[in-house]
Order: C-alpha cells, then sequence, then structure tokens
C-alpha cells in the first residue's frame, strides 16, 4: 500500500486543527477554535491562544482518529505547521507532533503554514496544475505566491506592506462597530448595502504601482474609512454601515482580484488559487469568477472550511511530501514564527 495515511497538526494561530488525508482523500478535519475567549479583546491573545491549544489537543486528535475511523497505528506520517505564526501556538502543535512520531515510529514533516493553504486545495480540486497562482488572503498574510511545486518550491510575487486583507477587515468592521472577527459581518452586511463610496485602491497606479507591482496595501484604506465615518458622526448623520461595508469590501476585493489576474496572465500561468480566511468572502468569490473567466483562468477555492486555518491543510502538504519523497523533519524541529515562504 502505497497511499500515505497521514495526520497533519495545525496551530499557527487560533485555530487547534487535526486532519487526517489518505494520499489526496480528505478523511477528516477536526477543528477546535479558542476565537470566541479573543474575541471580548479584540483580537487573538497569544498567550490564551497557547493554553487553548494545549487543552483541545489531545481531544482534537483523539476526535479525528474516532470519526476518521483510524488507529493511531495505522498512520504513515505526522505533519505539522512548524511556521510562521505565534511561537507559543506553533511550539504545542510542535512538541504534539513529535511526540507522536517518536511514539508511532513515523517520519515527521514540518511544514510552511502559507505552502499548506495552497496544498489544501489538492484534497478539494485534485492535483495542482504546475505551475499554479496563488492568492493568499488572511488575518496574518495577503500574499501573491507562484506555485511551481508546493512541496519545495513557492515563490512570492509580493505582499501587503502594511495590514493584511483579513486584518483590515477587522479593522473596519471595528469602526463600523460590528463583532471580532469582522470579515463575515461586513460580508454580510455588505449584501445589503451598496458600493455608494470610493475608497482608494493601494499600489494600484503610477509610481506606487510600478514599485509594488504585486503588493497590497490596505492601511491607507483602513483610515479613509475611519475618516469617512468620523465625518458623518460629525454631521450628526446615520451611519449607513451596509454600504460602507459594501464600498470596503468592494475595494479590497477589487485590488485583490486585479492583481492576482495580472500576475497570472503576466507569468503565463493557467490556474489561481484563493486561500485563506478572506477567501470566504463572498465577493471575493463572485468577482475572481467573473475576472477569471473573461481571462481564460481556471480558478480554485476551497470550501470555505477549508480555506480557514484547519489541519486537513497540513495533512495534505505532509501527504504530498511523502508521495514525492521530500527530506523528512529531525526531532530537533524548530518552531519558526517568522518563517519565510
Ligand atoms: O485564515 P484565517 O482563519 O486565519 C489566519 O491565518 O489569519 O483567517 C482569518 C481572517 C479574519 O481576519 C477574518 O475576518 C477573515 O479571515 N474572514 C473574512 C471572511 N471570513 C473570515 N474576511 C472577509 N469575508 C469573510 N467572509
Ligand atoms: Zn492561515
Amino acid at each position: 500500500e502505497s497511499t500515505p495515511l497521514v495526520l497533519g497538526i495545525e496551530t499557527s494561530c487560533d485555530e487547534t486543527g487535526v486532519g487526517i488525508v489518505h494520499g489526496t482523500e480528505l478523511l477528516v478535519d477536526a477543528v477546535a477554535s479558542s476565537v470566541e475567549e479573543h474575541a471580548r479583546f479584540g483580537g487573538v491573545v497569544p498567550e490564551v491562544a497557547s493554553r487553548a491549544h494545549l487543552e483541545a489537543m489531545v481531544p482534537t486528535i483523539e476526535r479525528a482518529c474516532r470519526e476518521a475511523g483510524v488507529a493511531l497505528a495505522d498512520l504513515d506520517g505526522i505533519a505539522v505547521t512548524s511556521g510562521p505564526g505565534l511561537a507559543g501556538a506553533l511550539m504545542v502543535g510542535v512538541a504534539s507532533a513529535k511526540a507522536l512520531s517518536l511514539a508511532l515510529g513515523v517520519p515527521l514533516y514540518g511544514v510552511n503554514h502559507l505552502a499548506s493553504h495552497v496544498a489544501v486545495d489538492i484534497v478539494e480540486h485534485g492535483p495542482l496544475p504546475e505551475p499554479t497562482m496563488a492568492l493568499l488572503v488572511s488575518g496574518g498574510h495577503s500574499s501573491l505566491l507562484l506555485v511551481p511545486d508546493v512541496t519545495h518550491d513557492i515563490r512570492s510575487l509580493g505582499a501587503s506592506i502594511d495590514d493584511a486583507a483579513g486584518e483590515a477587515f477587522d479593522k473596519v468592521a471595528r469602526v463600523l462597530g460590528l463583532p471580532f472577527p469582522g470579515g463575515p459581518h461586513i460580508d454580510r452586511a455588505a449584501q445589503v448595502g451598496q458600493i455608494t463610496i470610493d475608497f482608494p485602491r493601494g499600489l494600484t497606479s503610477g509610481r506606487d504601482m510600478e514599485r509594488h507591482r504585486f503588493d497590497f496595501s490596505f492601511s491607507g484604506l483602513k483610515t479613509a474609512v475611519s475618516r469617512w465615518v468620523e465625518q458623518q458622526q460629525r454631521d450628526g448623520r446615520d451611519l449607513p454601515v451596509a454600504d460602507v461595508a459594501a464600498s470596503f469590501q468592494e475595494a479590497v476585493v477589487d485590488v485583490l482580484t486585479r492583481k492576482a489576474v495580472l500576475a497570472c496572465t503576466e507569468h503565463d500561468v493557467a490556474a489561481l488559487q484563493v486561500g485563506g480566511g478572506v477567501a470566504a468572502n463572498s465577493r471575493l468569490r463572485a468577482m475572481a469568477q467573473e475576472r477569471c473567466e473573461a481571462a481564460g483562468i481556471a480558478l480554485r477555492v476551497p470550501r470555505p472550511g477549508l480555506c480557514t486555518d484547519n489541519g486537513a491543510m497540513v495533512a495534505s502538504l505532509g501527504a504530498q511530501m511523502m508521495l514525492k519523497a521530500r527530506p523528512v523533519s529531525a526531532l530537533d524541529l524548530p518552531a519558526d514564527s517568522s518563517m519565510p515562504v
């Protein structure tokens, strides 16, 4: 039997994810989130996240095995996110994966979080075209990645020079009085709003575009929304939350999809994969579909549950590494909070 059965562990932020993959087939994706514990702080608190991972780890592994009908002894390999992410949170996953690998006598694969956001699409839509372009947009990252081979060759074409896209959604949601994490709330509000305000599209024209062709900037947009909201308040007008949400969302999604499609055409890449929490955004999915279709690019977006952080993405990349006989990690594998892609 050459199809590897791999368990993947993800603890880079606030989700304790455990997934099990058989080759390119997803068996289970178990996630325990501490997001509610962070909500009252308006952001993820690292210390709270680490402790929650520690509490959730063993029960989540047990649940994943039970739901997949897999015994630990059946596993052929263990994969774990070794970076980038919150140092203390990563350490919980890495230590757990080492213990499993050692106890079961199976290889350990430390994987990059960004790479696994791309690799998850394999269990959803089958093998990745090589090369694939990946637009990765989450609370921590906004990157355009050229992916000749997801197991060992990923090139960053650009990234956010300030806030990540999800961070911008969360900050603007706060300005609009919506709960954390704000992305889904803005998405929902925008569905009943009109695009009435022309907010700035950062790094899309002139010298900015020349110097930052595939980079993003969202802090100017966030400031523009704050100023607009303050002006409304000074004028004593009611805040049209849905319209501001729709206008803000349109600006973000316009820039993301425009640059992603440009990257594909300029690098002669025929497939675009969109991942990360913001890929759950309904307007992003619709505009990406429209613009990819117009440009003859095949769009691949995993279901929303696989776009946010999860263990299946780690297991999927681990299985690819086993299938391609990539080097295993040693038991002194470090957690690297600032690991480059
Ligand atoms: O990938 P993810 O779960 O965690 C990180 O690695 O950051 O992404 C979380 C981010 C949050 O900023 C959240 O507001 C955003 O994804 N998000 C959304 C939507 N769902 C989640 N942003 C816009 N629209 C959504 N529907
Ligand atoms: Zn992520």
